[in-house]
């Protein structure tokens, strides 16, 4: 089910989400029972898909989307499943959005879907009943794809500072967090993620040099924002970066940053990441005012403190902290921020945070690393990514 995608809108990341794109591109060929067809998605901005249209449609100005098929009249495309090009302005999308009230990903969804139905054959063009017939299917599609999309969307990246911690505690160079990144990857881990502390209390330099050549899903830098972390990451690359707070004392990460206090400290470290190409997550409460204070500061990423969730006791206290982690994910989406969440998550309360649909990664370190020590790391991660489904 091959799904070829372009991003040539100049400014593209961190505005879009690539991989969700994908994902509905893929779930349309599935529901459209054209799993062997090939389409091609192509990201632009104004002035091309004006360029574009004027070209191929001789009409002027820009566009939301423009479908070229490749099976109309084309025998030997049929029979090759190529079913031609959809090309979206991420631009017009993004003040179409903006205009309906909804997100830029669920425009962006919309307008893929119409340009799919072009080029299976569907056109409102041609008459009444045709858009009407047109409008039915983009509805039905619509609802599945969306309820699919659900059902897929959460990611497990793991936190393997436990191990280095263990390897610290005897000062040798055993066992050894990148090899313990591979194993989590080998089993189904879409991202490892590891903190490297002003302290250098576990993760050491090394290992975020060496994880950088080897992990193969993505590589999260969690640290603090002070200056020599940050231009330790700039020299590395990770693949992202997330800030959390750091105190020297802490056993683990305490609570969320308060981004609202320190927003001018914070946009100076993202711009110079993001500028470098490193999309940065937040680590917060889930709290509106950081959620706003998040997006104003220019992050692409909050990841969502699940913290108290999993620490209190009670069942009523629970409820609450599930239902404040709900309403932010789903506020920090809808503020166009991609979001992630975790800390404290385990093997029985993770399954719940892993339904909220707004979210796409979960990072686990603790309760993996601690089952890993009983019946291995590859059997704790897939147990856990087994709960997530
Ligand atoms: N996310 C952040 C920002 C963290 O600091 C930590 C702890 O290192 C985690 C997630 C993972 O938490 P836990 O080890 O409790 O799963």
């Amino acid at each position: 089910m091959p799904v070829l995608f372009r991003n040539d809108f100049p400014r593209s990341f961190p505005r879009v989400n690539e991989l969700s794109v994908r994902r509905s591109a893929e779930l349309l060929l599935e529901l459209s029972g054209m799993v062997e067809a090939e389409l091609s998605i192509l990201l632009v901005d104004d002035k091309q898909i004006g360029e574009l249209n004027r070209v191929w449609r001789r009409k002027s100005g820009a566009t939301n989307v423009l479908a070229f098929s490749l099976t109309e009249g084309d025998d030997s495309a049929m029979a090759l499943n190529l079913l031609g090009d959809i090309v979206i302005s991420v631009d017009t999308a993004a003040r179409e959005a903006k205009k309906e009230g909804i997100t830029l990903h669920t425009r962006l969804q919309a307008l893929l879907l119409h340009g799919f139905l072009h080029l299976i054959g569907y056109d409102h063009e041609k008459s009444d009943s045709a858009a009407e017939r047109m409008h039915d299917k983009e509805q039905d599609l619509l609802q599945e794809i969306t309820k699919k999309r659900r059902e897929k969307m959460i990611k497990l990246a793991v936190n393997v500072d436990h191990i280095a911690t263990l390897r610290q505690a005897r000062g040798i160079s055993e066992p050894d967090p990148v090899l313990a990144a591979g194993i989590c990857e080998l089993a189904g881990a879409e991202g490892i993620v590891v903190h490297l502390r002003e302290d250098r209390r576990h993760i050491q330099d090394r290992d975020v040099r060496l994880l950088r050549q080897t992990v193969k899903s993505k590589l999260n830098l969690e640290m603090g924002a002070a200056k020599e972390i940050i231009n330790f990451a700039l020299d590395v690359k990770p693949d992202m970066v997330t800030l959390v707070p750091e105190k020297r004392k802490e056993l683990t990460t305490e609570g969320g940053l308060n981004v609202a206090g320190q927003k001018k400290k914070l946009k100076a470290a993202i711009g110079r990441l993001q500028g470098a190409g490193i999309p940065v997550s937040l680590f917060i409460n889930p709290d509106p005012r950081q959620i706003k204070a998040a997006k104003d500061v220019g992050a692409t990423f909050v990841e969502i403190h699940t913290g108290r969730y999993s620490d209190v006791t009670g069942h009523e206290e629970r409820e609450q902290e599930f239902e404040l982690i709900a309403a932010a994910a789903e506020e920090a989406y809808e503020a166009g921020l991609r979001v992630n969440a975790g800390h404290g998550l385990n093997y029985v309360n993770t399954a719940r945070i892993a339904a909220l649909e707004t979210i796409e990664e979960l990072s686990i370190g603790h309760a993996i690393m601690a089952r890993a020590v009983f019946v291995g790391l590859d059997q704790a991660v897939r147990e856990m990514l087994g709960l997530m489904l």
